[in-house]
């Protein structure tokens, strides 16, 4: 996959070429949001206790996200990503997670209500509505208790609109509009705000 894919590919294609391209510096970026991610996993499990359950993380990158939830003893963790690069990466760092090769939009490998809870983080805002929606059903197919969103909710740095501006990204609409969203999917939902600017979208099955 080549610089053409960024320019002229679709969603799909640019947003592999940037993170195969970044999977092998993607560690610095870990390295800021360790932080944030464990406060976050803290307040998720607070909400949803995490031990004993069964994880599935889609769009896992190089698996920070599913890692800090591991900090609160759940039973399995699976972690997806559509891009190769990520996934070495997340191999390399976190051998004792299991990660597997899949689209968000279609993640075949996994059966109906297999997962107690499907999580995604910071994949959502990257994507246009229609493919959100396919991304969403697919997590709630899969899931048996709740589909948990970590995501932007509030305003951020300029640095980070800057970045999402270059990824093309969703960002501006995904924060006016993902709840109504995810309204849209699931009848009982709830969205926990944390003071970053981040927030837990959840939707109850
Ligand atoms: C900003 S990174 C976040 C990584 C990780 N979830 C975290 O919070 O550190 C977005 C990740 O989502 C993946 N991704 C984006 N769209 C995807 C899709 N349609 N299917 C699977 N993975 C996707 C990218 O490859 C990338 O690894």
């Amino acid at each position: 996959m080549g610089l053409k894919h960024y320019f002229f590919g679709d969603e799909d294609e640019r947003a592999q070429y940037i993170f195969n391209l970044i999977a092998p510096v993607y560690s610095l970026i870990d390295k800021g949001s360790e932080v944030e991610f464990q406060k976050m996993a803290a307040i998720f499990n607070d909400h949803f206790p995490l031990a004993g359950k069964n994880i599935l993380d889609v769009g896992c990158g190089t698996g920070s996200w599913i890692r800090a939830l591991g900090n609160f003893k759940p039973d399995k963790m699976v972690g997806t990503d559509f891009s190769l690069k990520m996934l070495q990466q997340a191999q390399k760092k976190h051998p004792e997670i299991e990660f597997i090769h899949q689209s968000g939009e279609n993640l075949s490998a996994f059966q109906d209500n297999s997962f107690d809870i499907v999580t995604t983080s910071f994949v959502l805002h990257g994507m246009k509505t229609p493919k959100r929606t396919k991304v969403l059903a697919e997590m709630k197919r899969i899931a048996r208790e709740q589909v948990v969103i970590h995501d932007f909710y509030t305003n951020h740095h300029w640095i980070i609109r800057i970045l999402e501006f270059l990824e093309r990204s969703d960002y501006i609409h995904f924060k006016q509009h993902f709840t109504e969203e995810l309204e849209q999917q699931f009848v009982n939902t709830q969205v926990i705000p944390a003071d970053n600017g981040n927030a837990l979208y959840v939707g109850i099955k």
